[in-house]
């Protein structure tokens, strides 16, 4: 919770006028309707079927491969399908490859696990797949593991890059040359702004061979749902149902796999999003147009095409702390770029979790301040 009088562009979740709390509600309702005790039981180890069924039929829509409920294990949510994949696949000491760049609390699960996180060079269209390769090269040269390489292609977390299709396509080809895994963080895969088909997942271009998707339903409905999904080939979904927590307690978060089951059966998901993406555009252009057209030229504010973040990178004159300070001064919190690695001057902010008018006028705040040279 953000100090009263303030304003809080950190939180990258929607705002509750965007959450379809009737439908939710309603979803469960259905649920329990349709599967009575069952829907309360201990769930199928992988998850759900008629939710890893839906699911497939959304993925199959919007990727470029035909999914089945085989590639998918549900979870509840990305956060934990990550601790999941590093107790899996990682022993301690390993090193995860990461943009320099990235979910800086997706670091923290990494660390609990006692892996080292070293990161790969980045251009403007993503991850340099050469310095992808070399990378490796050197951590196996050192006589260290590499567990895997964690990417966030669409809509980056904090930067909203989107990685072409050609880049996807050679870091698929490297991650092969390498034997190396890629697991691919797609939280905001759903969020194209503009109507713009998102490039195929790495995992679709891979055919699951070598690199696998997380999804999750926190940007999109409500993280209070806890709800995702990790896909792969069905070795790997299989194998990670095997586990003994899966044993023991069955699928996470079952009835809420079954409530979001219902929203997609009768559409109500992807009407949803039909409403949200328009309102989200609305609200980022409210924040990032109006910084792009009036902060001076000399800091750079990228383009947003989807996701829940607006980047700037600032001019050499004002430092990230000093950003931040301003912005705290006129009543804006924002999140310094170095808390997510940058290197560069930067300054992420969301524009998902309040109303259009109160983001204008933290924009006009924020150009008011930062504007001021000397
Ligand atoms: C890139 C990325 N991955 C994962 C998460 C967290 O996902 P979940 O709520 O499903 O654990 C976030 C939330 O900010 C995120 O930005």
């Amino acid at each position: 919770m953000a100090p009263t009088g303030f304003l809080d562009l950190g939180p990258g979740y929607l705002d509750p006028e965007l959450v379809p709390t009737d439908a939710i509600g309603r979803a469960y309702s259905a649920a329990l309707a349709r599967y009575g005790d069952t829907a309360l039981a201990y769930g199928h180890n992988q998850g759900a079927l008629p939710y890893r069924a839906e699911l497939a039929r959304h993925l199959t829509r919007t990727d470029a491969e035909p999914w089945t409920p085989a590639h998918l294990l549900t979870t509840s949510g990305t956060s934990q399908a990550l601790d999941t994949l590093a107790s899996a696949l990682s022993r301690p000491e390993d090193v995860v490859l990461t943009e320099a760049t990235t979910y800086d609390l997706a670091l923290n699960i990494f660390r609990d696990h006692g892996l080292t996180v070293s990161a790969v060079a980045c251009d403007a269209e993503g991850p340099d797949p050469e310095a992808l390769e070399r990378t490796v090269a050197s951590v196996r040269a050192s006589g260290r593991r590499v567990a895997f390489a964690y990417l966030i292609p669409t809509f980056h977390n904090p930067t909203a890059r989107l990685i072409p299709t050609a880049r996807r396509n050679d870091l698929v080809v490297a991650a092969h040359r390498q034997n190396l895994l890629i697991v691919e963080d797609d939280a905001y895969a759903d969020l194209s702004l503009d109507g713009a088909e998102t490039p195929p997942s790495l995992t679709a271009l891979a055919q699951w061979d070598g690199a696998l998707r997380l999804g999750t339903f926190s940007k999109t409905l409500a993280p209070g749902m806890r709800l995702g999904w990790l896909g792969g080939s069905p070795a790997l979904c299989r194998q990670l149902a095997d586990r003994g927590v899966a044993h023991s307690g069955g699928s996470p978060s079952h009835f809420t796999a079954l409530a979001v089951a219902e929203l997609m059966h009768d559409r109500s998901y992807v009407e949803h999003l039909q409403r949200l993406r328009p309102r989200l555009a609305h609200r980022r252009d409210a924040l990032s147009a109006t910084l792009r057209e009036r902060l001076r030229p000399d800091f750079t504010v990228r383009p947003v095409r989807g996701g829940l973040f607006t980047w700037v990178e600032l001019p050499s004159w004002l430092s990230e702390q000093e950003a931040v300070a301003r912005a705290s001064a006129v009543g804006v919190l924002v999140q310094p770029g170095s808390r997510f690695g940058s290197r560069e001057p930067a300054v992420r902010l969301a524009h998902s979790a309040h109303p259009p008018s109160r983001l204008l006028s933290a924009a006009a705040d924020l150009v008011g301040v930062w504007n001021q040279k000397g």
